[in-house]
């Protein structure tokens, strides 16, 4: 079976430090889109590791992990990742395997990335610059190369045809980009990537399955930047939804069984694009400083605003989200009163529908305001030792989502986590 986990907001949900405690219980654990836009931190013997490519259940030993064919993957940042994980003892040859099926991404992704958003001027989209929107472009262009041809005879040739294709792209932007440096880097790091397991990945699954191998399809970013369904044309280049697991790693959906959802107590979005719930006030610089939100992958400072439930519902319904996991709980430990957007008021008019415009509409959230808990979560352990008011604001998210809530993690750390 397949459980799938997801972030259900605009990314950095948590989503490494979940799948890092939830991995006990699988065999196996798949990342199936996104790449280096991705960066998923938890914490090793009480060092953080910020995760990019590599499925965050690497630093158990008794488990596989797998890059699914709906990833792009960056081999420069993906040697980098593997030496710091090496360096920590694991062993990736045994435990991490690759689909030939993986789309790579070549330095020049990255200079088209770059002089995209440059010429999108006031409406960038703040793309994390890693060449993710070029690449997935290749891939549905049928122009790509994937991890298999890395392996083929005319790999050269290919790449040359590429990066040709993109030369002349970057003339219609009117750039001239030096890629010597970072050519040479990419160069560098493809022997890393030609030994790693590089698999026949739908039949290796297939095996894993028959063999009721229990699987953990981790998700990178958020519903609301799916290429679909999340706040359009700000948004990432896949589909961060569940519909992103079947063709994201090649298996059937008979075998997806509960699908888990994260969200933060609150709400962040690191980027350009709508955000209802955005606080621009001391209220949302005291989530910033107290969540440190700061991006895992660029540093940006993260856009803070309260938890929105319109925007939850709506990606639960995407995914049939039937379990939820709220982090970041202890963030709010000293906040008197906490909102929850419960409805918007889109053009006047009430609705908890999350709108088709969302990018020019006037959006007014709409808020239930609650009391908060006052105190530490350090001693909370479970539903007894929980604060009512924590308890209540749960209430609610479940009222509106029809999910239960069943973890609250209340720090950064790996057994900072309250089952309910
Ligand atoms: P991901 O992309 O979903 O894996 O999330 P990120 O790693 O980008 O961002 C989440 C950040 O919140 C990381 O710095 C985590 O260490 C941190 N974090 C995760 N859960 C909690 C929590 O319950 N409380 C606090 N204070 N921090 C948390
Ligand atoms: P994790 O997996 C938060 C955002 C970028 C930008 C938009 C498009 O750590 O949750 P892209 O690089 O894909 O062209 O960027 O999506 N974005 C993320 N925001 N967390 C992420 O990943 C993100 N990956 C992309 O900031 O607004
Ligand atoms: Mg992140």
């Amino acid at each position: 079976m397949v459980d799938v986990l997801l972030g259900l907001q605009w990314g950095d949900e948590g989503k490494g430090k979940i799948v890092d405690y939830l991995a006990k219980n699988y065999d196996i654990i798949a990342r199936f889109q996104g790449g280096p836009n991705a960066g998923h931190t938890l914490y090793v013997k009480d060092k953080k590791v910020v995760l990019h490519t590599i499925p965050s259940g690497v630093f158990h030993g008794h488990i596989q992990n797998i890059i699914g064919n709906g990833v792009v993957l960056d081999p420069v940042t993906f040697k980098k990742e593997c030496e710091e994980i090496e360096s920590y003892g694991v062993d990736l040859k045994k435990n991490l395997f690759i689909s030939q099926k993986t789309h790579i991404i070549i330095p020049t992704h990255r200079a088209l990335d770059k002089a995209s958003e440059n010429a999108k001027g006031s409406a960038k989209i703040g793309s994390t610059l890693k060449g993710i929107g070029p690449a997935y472009m290749d891939k549905t262009g049928r122009n790509g190369i994937r991890v298999g041809d890395l392996l083929a005879p005319d790999f050269h040739a290919k790449y040359d045809a590429l990066k040709e294709k993109h030369f002349q792209l970057l003339k219609q932007y009117d750039v001239v980009e030096d890629i010597t440096e970072w050519e040479k880097e990419f160069f560098a790091s493809l022997d890393k990537l030609r030994s790693m397991n590089i698999i026949n990945a739908e039949y290796w699954l297939d095996d894993k399955l028959k063999q009721n191998k229990k699987i953990l399809a981790e998700g990178a970013q958020g519903s609301m930047l799916d290429v679909d369904f999340g706040t359009y044309p700000y948004v990432t280049s896949s589909n961060t939804t569940v519909a992103g697991v079947c063709s994201g790693l090649g298996i059937s959906a008979k075998y997806i069984d509960r699908v888990i959802g994260i969200t933060k107590a609150y709400c962040t979005r690191v980027g350009g694009g709508p955000f209802p719930t955005e606080l621009h006030d001391e209220v949302g610089e005291q989530l910033r400083a107290t969540g440190n939100e700061f991006g895992a992958t660029t540093g940006r400072p993260r856009r803070c605003g309260w938890i929105d439930l319109v925007a939850l519902r709506y990606a639960c319904m995407i995914s049939g989200v039937d379990t939820l996991i709220m982090t970041k709980a202890d963030v709010l430990n000293e906040f008197e009163w906490i909102n929850v957007c419960t409805s918007y008021k889109v053009n006047g008019l009430e609705t908890t529908e999350f709108p088709y415009n969302v990018c020019d509409a006037e959006i007014e959230p709409q808020y239930t305001e609650m009391r908060g808990w006052r105190r530490s979560l350090d001693d909370t352990k479970d539903l007894l030792t929980m604060p009512a008011e924590l308890i209540k604001l749960i209430d609610v998210i479940e009222n509106h989502t029809k999910a239960r809530v069943k973890f609250v993690s209340n720090g950064v750390g790996r057994d900072q986590i309250v089952p309910i």
